[in-house]
């Protein structure tokens, strides 16, 4: 059978990125392979992502340029996917002539049989069903594409919180959590097949098992950590009305559970933490943060902020400034609210202007690159255990000229930090450098958004070797 090709492009969040993943590995079975480029494939599928205005834009701008390489080769197949697929169905094909299938967010299962269809019969096709329980889109046991030392493993769909600024729950669905039996079967062929560290992935981590009555977060935790040759845990995202004690203790007793936590907060007021329904209040907030800070005192505590929401004033806006000074985040994502049709907040009175909106955004993204410029500088001289992700893309954020000559490195630390380093660096030029290794660096400097040291001593990862067994950043 002819091989043919697949391109695939992602927009969105860390989901959409597995997603897509799991859709490479479903149309394996109709012989589709990777392609080097959009122009060169036989396939090429959008991934999408609906959560702000901006992210849409990119989706139909996206689509736009595609249709002159449709008008070169009429039996190429565009087919769109994701959360804005979810949300427009129907109205993409009206909106684009040039696309052949719209898929939903729970419909991924079914791709390899929707692009037979349209490979058999020409035909245009849209599935936007959405079904309750966990879709596993594996026949049974796990497929995974191969590469990368380090993975995200989704183990729930959907969100049953509502925050009001929010799509999520309308291009998701319900909450569902996925057997913890089909996750650690995942995770052991991800390990097979070189991986040393994964992220789990659900809207609110916290409340994982709960309805379905599976095990807890915690537990499910402990099965993870026990999977012989993982090195490293981390999960995402974490909602702070859920993040209970057990989950906090987790933290105390897990060897591989990585010392850091995203714990997004959104707003540092009450009055505004109440109109976006998050169930919390400021003070909770920092009681949960105290907790994990007594149970690992130097956890990395990141979080994402929303500015303008409807309503918030200029007071609103500095209580969030002071709970950013109170925190002393290790480092943020913050946005300009974005009206969502479907998501309440889109009808309610008093919207910040956007010149305002981009005010408050730069007044919070300088007080935190300060923050984190701080506490960057502050490891300069200390040694990190860093897993090396790969050759660097880009320098960092140092000055070129700084960069010792040699091949280029980056890694993360447990806090999730970002580590470039010159393979020349090491002085005795023993171990060589590979994708997956644990090494221990000296950091020499320090910028806003990333470190640069230079490497001590190798430690190759045995087989079954267990996390690194030091809390310290
Ligand atoms: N489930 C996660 C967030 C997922 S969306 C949580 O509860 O934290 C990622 C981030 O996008 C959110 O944390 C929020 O900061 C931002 N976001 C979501 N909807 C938005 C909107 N309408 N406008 C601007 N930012 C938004
Ligand atoms: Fe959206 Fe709130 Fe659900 Fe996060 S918890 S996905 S912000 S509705
Ligand atoms: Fe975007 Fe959908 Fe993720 S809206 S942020 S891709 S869940």
């Amino acid at each position: 059978m002819k091989t043919k090709s697949l391109y695939i492009h992602t927009i969105g969040c860390q989901m959409n990125v597995y997603d897509a993943e799991k859709m490479a590995a479903g149309l394996q079975a109709l012989h589709y392979l990777p392609a080097a480029s959009a122009e060169e494939a036989d396939l090429i599928l959008l991934n999408t992502c609906a959560i702000r205005e901006k992210a849409e834009q990119k989706v139909f701008s996206y689509l736009g340029r595609l249709a002159p390489l449709k008008s070169r080769n009429p039996r190429l197949i565009v087919a769109v996917g994701g959360c804005v697929a979810q949300q427009e169905g129907r109205r993409i094909l009206g909106r684009m002539p040039h696309v052949d299938l719209v898929f939903g967010t729970h419909a991924i299962g079914r791709l390899p049989a929707l692009v037979d269809k349209i490979e058999r019969e020409r035909c245009r096709l849209v599935d936007v069903a959405m079904t309750a329980g966990f879709m596993e889109t594996d026949p049974g046991t796990a497929t995974v594409i191969p590469g990368g030392v380090t993975r995200f493993v989704t183990i729930m769909q959907g969100c049953d919180n509502y925050c009001t600024y929010c799509v999520v729950p309308y291009v998701r669905g319900r909450e569902a959590s996925r057997a913890p039996e089909r996750i650690v079967a995942e995770i052991e062929a991800l390990v097979a097949a070189g991986v040393r560290e994964v992220t789990l992935l659900g809207q609110n981590v916290n409340s994982y098992g709960l309805k379905e009555g599976l095990c807890s977060f915690g537990e499910l935790l402990a099965r993870v950590d026990a999977v012989p040759g993982l090195a490293r845990i981390r999960f995402t995202t974490s909602h702070p009305k859920d993040l209970s004690e057990p989950l906090i203790q987790a933290f105390g007793r897990l060897p591989k559970l990585c010392n850091h936590i995203h714990l997004p907060v959104q707003s540092g007021a009450d009055r505004v933490l109440k109109k976006m329904n998050r169930r919390y209040t400021r003070a909770e907030y920092l009681d949960k943060v105290q907790r994990l800070r007594q149970i690992r005192p130097d956890i990395a505590i990141t979080s994402d902020f929303i500015v303008g929401f409807p309503g918030e004033t200029a007071a609103d806006f500095d209580q969030t400034l002071d709970l950013i000074r109170q925190v002393d985040f290790d480092g943020v994502f913050a946005f300009m609210y974005s009206d969502r049709p479907t998501a309440p907040a889109a009808r309610f009175a008093d919207k910040v202007p956007t010149a305002e909106k981009k005010r408050r955004l730069q007044a919070l993204l300088a007080l935190q690159d300060l923050n984190s410029s701080r506490k960057n500088q502050s490891l300069i001289g200390t040694v990190q255990r860093i897993l090396v992700d790969g050759a660097a893309q880009k320098p960092g954020d140092g000055p070129l000229e700084d960069c010792p000559p040699g091949p280029q490195w980056v890694g993360r630390t447990t806090t999730n930090r970002i580590v470039h380093f010159s393979a020349a660096d090491d002085p005795a030029g023993l171990a060589p450098i590979y994708p997956g290794l644990l090494l221990d660096v000296r950091i020499e400097n320090a910028f806003a958004h990333s470190l640069r040291g230079s490497p001590l001593e190798c430690q190759a990862p045995a087989a079954g070797a267990k996390g690194e067994q030091s809390h310290a950043a």
